[in-house]
């Protein structure tokens, strides 16, 4: 069995006491200047006599049982996870050999029982490890081998978010919506507390997800935004009465998106809204637009405008356009 030359290196750095002090500072320093300068081979070497040559071959796999011996308990617990499917499905080829499906070629470890001799996905960088994940979960429809997404781009690996041996809520992989939004949260502190505020989705009861509009795994929307059908964004997943088409759409909520007037994760105002009221939602864009109507604007505070903003009657503009997200029977929006 191959041992580390552990008493080499000890011989290195305590010289024999014999020598006068100051030539044992020498010993040391150019101890270590050959170490630095030619690390591993050079300990062999200076060595006398020569530990035994290490074993140069690359592990090979042993199968799942032999970690069993050691790792007994994450060996039981493992027989629950889903990936214990791995161990009897000849076309991935870890049959009977799971663990290292993940961890790589056990034998140098089995035998060592050293750290370094074995690979840990979580202690590797995240594009490394999560070239391991996507050897098998590479194009699933979650977008899940997407790894061009925002959060491979900023260094959030797969094993971030899922716990391979962990049992419980956030172990291999969170479901419940109380458990997802604590797992986002707790990376996404800002995007938590807009949920504190008074209008918002009811994510803090636990009745909604950040998933239920957010693909962790990246999607073809900006901003990871899910999709529901084709590259409608998951919004009408749940307000389908606003997805149109419309024989009159309101032309932002076509291009821009729901986010140009609302605040999807929470705001002081009611309805989500951008701004205090409606009002000031809607003059963002109207008071500039050229008017259609009247030939001195159809906006404005003095007559012959059909819009006199000075009365509050028109202050409230949904009282007449009622159908700001779009209608079918009013071009302007009435009903
Ligand atoms: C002879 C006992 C023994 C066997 C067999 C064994 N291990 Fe280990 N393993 C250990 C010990 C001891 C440690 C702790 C090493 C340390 O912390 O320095 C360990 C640690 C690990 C670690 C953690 C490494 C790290 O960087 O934290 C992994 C992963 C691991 N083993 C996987 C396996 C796998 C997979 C197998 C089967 C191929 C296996 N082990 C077989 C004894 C064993
Ligand atoms: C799907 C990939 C995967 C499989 C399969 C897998 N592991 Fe792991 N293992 C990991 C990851 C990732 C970690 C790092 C900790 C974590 O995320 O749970 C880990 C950590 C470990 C550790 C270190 C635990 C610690 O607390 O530091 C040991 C030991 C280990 N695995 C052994 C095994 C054994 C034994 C098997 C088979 C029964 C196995 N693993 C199967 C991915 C895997
Ligand atoms: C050797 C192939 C293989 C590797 C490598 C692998 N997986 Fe899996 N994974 C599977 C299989 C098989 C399943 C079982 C579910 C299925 O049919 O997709 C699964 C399921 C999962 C699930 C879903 C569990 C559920 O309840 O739906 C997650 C999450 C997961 N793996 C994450 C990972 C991560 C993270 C890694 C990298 C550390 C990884 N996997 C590496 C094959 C693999
Ligand atoms: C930002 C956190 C996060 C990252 C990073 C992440 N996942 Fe997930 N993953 C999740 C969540 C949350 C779910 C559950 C989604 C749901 O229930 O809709 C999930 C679900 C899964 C599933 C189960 C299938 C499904 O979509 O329900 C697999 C498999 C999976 N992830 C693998 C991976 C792999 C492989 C990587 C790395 C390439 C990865 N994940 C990166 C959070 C993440
Ligand atoms: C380990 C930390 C971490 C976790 C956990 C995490 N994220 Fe992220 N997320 C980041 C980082 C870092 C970025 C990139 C910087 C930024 O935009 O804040 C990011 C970016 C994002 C973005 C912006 C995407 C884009 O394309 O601009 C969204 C949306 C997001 N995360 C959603 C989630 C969701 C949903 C979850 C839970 C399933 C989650 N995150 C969990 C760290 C994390
Ligand atoms: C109701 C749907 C919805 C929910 C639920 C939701 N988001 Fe978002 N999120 C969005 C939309 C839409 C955007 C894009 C906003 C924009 O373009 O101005 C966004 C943007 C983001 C961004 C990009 C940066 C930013 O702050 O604008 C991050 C990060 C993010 N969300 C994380 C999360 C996290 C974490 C959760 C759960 C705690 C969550 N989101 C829940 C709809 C949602
Ligand atoms: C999973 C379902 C779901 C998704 C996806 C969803 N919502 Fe909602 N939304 C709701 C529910 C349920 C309510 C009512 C909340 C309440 O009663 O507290 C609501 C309320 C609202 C309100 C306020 C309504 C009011 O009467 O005050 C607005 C605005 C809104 N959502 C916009 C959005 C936008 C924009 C998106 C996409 C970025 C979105 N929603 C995605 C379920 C959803
Ligand atoms: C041009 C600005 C604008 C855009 C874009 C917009 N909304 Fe609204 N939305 C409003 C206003 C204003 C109200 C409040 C209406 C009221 O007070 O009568 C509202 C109310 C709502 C309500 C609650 C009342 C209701 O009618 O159910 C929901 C839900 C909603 N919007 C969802 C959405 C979704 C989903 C999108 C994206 C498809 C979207 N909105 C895009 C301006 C907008
Ligand atoms: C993000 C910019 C934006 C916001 C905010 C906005 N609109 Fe619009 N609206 C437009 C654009 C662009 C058009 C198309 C103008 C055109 O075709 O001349 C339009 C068209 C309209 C029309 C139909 C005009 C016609 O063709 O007869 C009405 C009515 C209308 N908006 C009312 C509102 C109301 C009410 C609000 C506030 C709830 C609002 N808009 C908020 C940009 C916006
Ligand atoms: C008392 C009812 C009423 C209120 C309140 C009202 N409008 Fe109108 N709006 C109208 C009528 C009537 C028209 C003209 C219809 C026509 O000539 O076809 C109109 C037309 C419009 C048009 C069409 C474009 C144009 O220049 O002709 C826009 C945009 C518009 N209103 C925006 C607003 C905004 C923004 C508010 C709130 C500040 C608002 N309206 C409040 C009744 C109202």
């Amino acid at each position: 069995m191959f041992r580390p030359p552990r008493d080499l290196s000890m011989g290195l750095l305590s010289p024999p006491a014999r020598f006068p002090r100051g030539a044992r500072w020498v010993f040391i320093m150019m101890a270590a200047v050959l170490c630095s300068a030619t690390f591993g081979g050079a300990q062999e070497k200076a060595s006398a006599p020569a530990p035994p040559a290490p074993d140069n071959k690359p592990a090979q796999y042993v199968g799942s049982d032999t970690c069993q011996a050691c790792h007994e308990d994450i060996f039981n617990a493992f027989q629950k996870n889903p990936h214990h499917a791995v161990e009897a499905d000849k076309k991935r080829g870890f049959d009977g050999k799971a663990c290292e499906s993940c961890h790589g070629p056990g034998s140098k470890h089995a035998d060592s029982m050293s750290a370094a001799d074995i690979r840990q996905p979580a202690k590797l960088r995240p594009a490394e490890a999560d070239k391991i994940c996507l050897v098998c979960h590479l194009n699933q429809p979650t977008h899940v081998g997407r790894i061009n997404a925002s959060h491979a781009k900023n260094q959030v690996a797969c094993v971030a978010c899922h716990s391979i041996h962990k049992n419980g809520p956030n172990g291999l992989v969170a479901r419940k919506a109380a458990d997802i939004n604590q797992l986002c949260a707790k990376c996404h502190t800002d995007v938590w507390a807009s949920f504190q505020r008074p209008y918002k989705h009811r994510l803090p009861e636990g009745a909604m997800s950040c998933v239920d509009c957010h693909n962790p795994h990246g999607s073809v929307l900006p901003r990871s935004i899910q999709t529901v059908s084709a590259n409608e964004p998951g919004c009408f997943k749940c307000h389908g009465d606003k997805a149109g088409p419309f024989i009159y759409e309101h032309a932002p909520v076509k291009l821009e998106g729901c986010p140009a007037c609302h605040m999807p994760h929470g705001s002081q105002n009611p309805r989500m809204l951008t701004r205090q009221n409606v009002l000031l939602v809607c003059l963002e864009c109207h008071s500039n637009l050229p008017s259609v109507g009247a030939a001195n604007g159809s906006m404005g505070t003095i007559g012959p405008a059909i819009h006199d903003f000075s009365s509050p009657r028109f202050q409230n503009c949904t009282n007449c356009h009622q159908k700001v997200h779009g209608s079918n029977v009013s071009r302007d929006l009435f009903k």
